[in-house]
């Protein structure tokens, strides 16, 4: 379906928790967030009827988000219904990694697609730093988890801190020398916690290309710039939610782990999908979709949504 600036919808990102097992610098406060009564969020059949309807109003890709979606309970449930959903071509999850090594052959059997995973730093203690629970080992190990349940053509996603990690671009571009996968560097967008973070965090996507002026262009993907280096097996995208008007070619829509439905991450507006069934939960969808925004406001100020990262999903 079509949103009246005539952009194409077709990608839902359901969050299927807000809680998470690491607590990043830039995503949640330290203390974490509350565990909500059960019945705040969708359940797994709620997750489920919310994909279908989705998929009636001409969404083909659904990623699963959170927080961390491989904390919640009854996940593979989730992706077993969402699968068996005629029309969806593509499911997705975007994860730490850290619950991979347990959990990425199910995923597979469960029917998901393919999987991002987010790794900021290739150095342990940065890493230790930045997510307050975590150790680098885990992702990697969760990396290799994935490409042993087979999971191909696997992202990394990298948000670059200026300051922290800018300084790994090299290291990370590295990694597609070696492995077929695509290395991604997403703007650090102020919400949350880094709303106010000092200006010299927020680095251009731009940079990796000054850098690196060694990469070739590929054809873009959605809202990535796409790039390669010379004789390498994977490739490198470039995700400028603020350097770039990306909102253009944005096709998706959202909905939060409590259920409501978002037609931008940065927008206050929310549309409850709970207590909703069959023709009403498509209205209120095609609804949404109708007034979703033109383009977030984030080059003037922080992001106008009051919630953090971890309670939208990215
Ligand atoms: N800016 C950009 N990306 C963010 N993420 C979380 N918070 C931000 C932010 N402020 C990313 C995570 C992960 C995904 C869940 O969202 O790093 O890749
Ligand atoms: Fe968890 Fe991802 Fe937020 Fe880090 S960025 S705290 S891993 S949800």
């Amino acid at each position: 379906m079509h949103d009246q600036y005539g952009r194409t919808v077709d990608y839902l990102r359901l969050s299927v928790t807000d809680l998470c097992n690491y607590r990043c610098q830039y995503c949640m406060p330290p203390e974490g967030v509350c565990k909500r009564p059960h019945g705040h969020i969708l359940n797994v059949e709620e997750c489920i009827e919310v994909g279908k309807a989705a998929v009636r109003c001409g969404v083909k890709k659904i990623r699963l988000t959170g927080g961390e979606p491989l904390v919640r309970r009854g996940l593979l449930d989730i992706c077993r219904g969402l699968r068996a959903i005629p029309g969806l071509e593509e499911l997705c999850l975007t994860t730490n990694g850290s619950l991979l090594p347990e959990l990425a052959r199910p995923l597979r059997e469960a029917g998901v697609d393919r999987l991002n995973i987010s790794l900021d730093t290739l150095r342990p203690d940065r890493f230790s730093w930045l997510t307050r629970l975590g150790h680098l080992a885990e992702p990697l190990a969760g990396i290799r988890a994935a490409e042993a349940a087979g999971f191909t053509h696997l992202k990394l996603d990298t948000v670059l801190i200026g300051g922290f990690n800018d300084g790994e671009i090299g290291d990370f571009l590295d990694l597609t020398r070696k492995h077929p996968w695509e290395v991604r560097f997403i703007e650090l967008m102020p919400m949350g916690p880094c709303a106010h973070w000092e200006n010299a965090c927020f680095l251009p996507g731009e940079a990796v290309l000054e850098r690196y002026p060694v990469l070739q262009p590929l054809p873009s993907q959605g809202v990535a710039r796409r790039y390669c280096l010379p004789g390498a097996r994977g490739t490198v995208g470039l995700i400028s939610p603020m350097s770039h008007d990306f909102c253009g070619d944005c096709r998706r829509i959202r909905v939060t782990a409590d259920g409501k439905l978002k037609g931008c991450l940065h927008s206050r507006e929310e549309l409850s999908l709970r207590g909703l069934h069959g023709a009403d939960l498509e209205t209120a969808i095609q609804k949404s979709i109708l007034q979703k925004p033109q383009r977030h406001h984030l080059t003037d100020r922080p992001s106008d949504t009051p919630r953090t990262m971890n309670q939208i999903g990215g």
